[in-house]
């Protein structure tokens, strides 16, 4: 019963990271093995799920671009309600690669154009999204190209 059970953690959380969008196709990113009566000796915070903290705000993030996108479509004020600046602290599932000087310099430009974004008139608005997508894009194909293909579909 309890072997079952192991089996079955062990196979979703392979199936999520197999899933998930990994910063390279070929080269899936190490991560620690969730032990749930060891969870002292996994040292990135790494959550049950396998998904590291900036992989969960990287894909809230897609779904709010993509809300952002729909609502400029229809004529709207795209919203902004994710704590953006969280890029800059959270935990990565490779970590040296969230400490390093490219990935803070993309950070600050993609906040950037966030924040133009935000105090766009409606008429700019296109124009600004497509800047802030520039800056994912950025990022991604500096440190991280495994996502782009998904990335490109918010043009
Ligand atoms: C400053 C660099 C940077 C910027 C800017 C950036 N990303 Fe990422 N992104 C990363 C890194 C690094 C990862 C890998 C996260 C991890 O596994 O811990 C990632 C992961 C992802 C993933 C995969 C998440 C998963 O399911 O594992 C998606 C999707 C993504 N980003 C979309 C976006 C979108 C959309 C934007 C812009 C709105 C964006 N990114 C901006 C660096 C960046």
């Amino acid at each position: 019963m309890i072997a079952t059970r192991h089996f079955a953690l062990f196979a979703a959380i392979a199936a999520l990271t197999y899933l998930a969008a990994a910063c390279s196709s070929e080269e899936k990113p190490q991560q620690p093995a969730f032990d749930a009566d060891n969870v002292q000796i996994v040292k990135a915070p790494i959550n049950p799920n396998g998904d590291s903290e900036l992989a969960l705000l990287m894909r809230a993030m897609y779904e709010e671009a993509d809300r952002m996108k729909k609502a400029i479509e229809r004529g709207e004020q795209p919203e902004i309600t994710l704590d953006y600046d969280k890029i800059l602290t959270a935990e990565a599932t490779e970590p040296e690669k969230a400490a390093s000087a490219t990935y803070k310099v993309h950070a600050q430009s993609y906040l950037q154009t966030l924040k133009a974004l935000e105090s766009a008139e409606l008429a700019e608005a296109k124009v600004l999204f497509d800047e802030m997508v520039d800056s994912c894009m950025g990022c991604h194909s500096a440190l991280c190209p495994g996502p782009k293909a998904r990335i490109k579909k918010l043009y």
